[in-house]
């Protein structure tokens, strides 16, 4: 086991791959790319921040223009290939109609369906959300990281209790991050790890959808697992994974999809959509935001 976390220091936010299933799907994924030492090697936690920013990805090709209606159906191979890879329930036949779901952006950072992935950078790259406020939730974190735009933390409020009526206690974790700080976070993965495997695990300033305040990172009450691969079997992961859609929330990045995504599976960073989108996609099996939109997929930067 490789430990690269420095004595005293707390697992940071959206860590990268560890664990035995993760290790063995790493040095499978490695073994033909030449990064052997990394699936060797999976960290445990994220490395800390460095206190330097990052130069802004400029070099990355600007978004493409988008549909702002929901794609039509995705193949059903791609579809029960999604599902299974999640351990999402089976995934139901394709949809045949037009989706009920209101029609947003896809591009506008304010809007609930903005994309935002590898070959999407938010635009402005300094977006700041106008709305943010601090959720009346069970926080494991102060500052910045506690503020999610208004319409997500009214969910969260309403699906952290639901999750409590049931006996799961759920944390936010992580939820709004300035640009400024993801370079920071980002820098901190690209120290300790180099690069290419922090790039599976955060995304580059400009590239996050922490800084939209749509999404955020929940942890469980009992503090386990944070970060790690194995919170996918705490109440708090398996709890979101089941109901999460109801409030309007979609598990962002999906296990086995990274190909799509961009990331390694990250069990703890929801995304909100709003409760119609994210349960259409939870009733047609449909795991990821690109498939849903009918977008490419995003593996890496351009
Ligand atoms: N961990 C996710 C990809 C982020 O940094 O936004
Ligand atoms: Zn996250």
């Amino acid at each position: 086991m490789c430990h690269d976390r420095a004595a005293g220091q707390e697992p940071r936010p959206d860590s990268g791959p560890a664990g035995p299933s993760r290790r063995a799907f790493s040095r499978m994924l490695m073994a033909g790319s030449g990064l052997a030492a990394l699936a060797a090697c999976a960290p445990e936690t994220a490395p800390p921040p460095s206190s330097a920013a990052s130069s802004a990805t400029s070099t990355a090709a600007p978004a493409p223009s988008a549909s702002l209606s929901p794609a039509s159906p995705v193949s059903p191979a791609a579809s029960s290939t999604a599902a299974s890879a999640a351990a999402a329930p089976e995934p139901a036949p394709p949809a045949t109609s037009t989706p009920a779901a209101p029609r947003h952006s896809l591009d506008d950072p304010a809007s609930p369906w903005v994309v935002v992935n590898k070959h999407r950078p938010l635009a402005p790259s300094t977006f700041k959300p106008a709305d943010l406020v601090t959720p009346a939730v069970r926080l494991a974190v102060a500052g910045e990281a506690s503020l999610l735009n208004s319409t997500t933390a009214a969910a969260a409020e309403k699906m952290f209790a639901a999750a409590a009526t049931a006996g799961v206690i759920l944390t936010l974790a992580s939820g709004y991050r300035s640009y400024v700080t993801q370079a920071a976070t980002y820098n901190g993965y690209v120290k300790s790890r180099g690069q290419a495997a922090a790039d599976t695990a955060s995304a580059r300033p400009g590239y996050s959808e922490h800084q939209t305040g749509w999404a955020f990172d929940i942890g469980d009450g009992s503090g386990a697992d944070s970060f790690q691969p194995q919170f996918a079997q705490r109440p708090a992961a398996v709890w979101a994974q089941a109901n999460a859609h109801l409030f309007g929330f979609v598990v962002r990045y999906p296990w086995m999809l990274h190909e799509i995504t961009g990331y390694y599976y990250e069990p703890w960073h929801l995304r909100y959509i709003g409760p119609e989108a994210a349960t259409e996609m939870k009733t047609r099996g449909i795991a990821t935001l690109e498939e849903y939109f009918g977008l490419e997929a995003a593996p890496a930067y351009l």
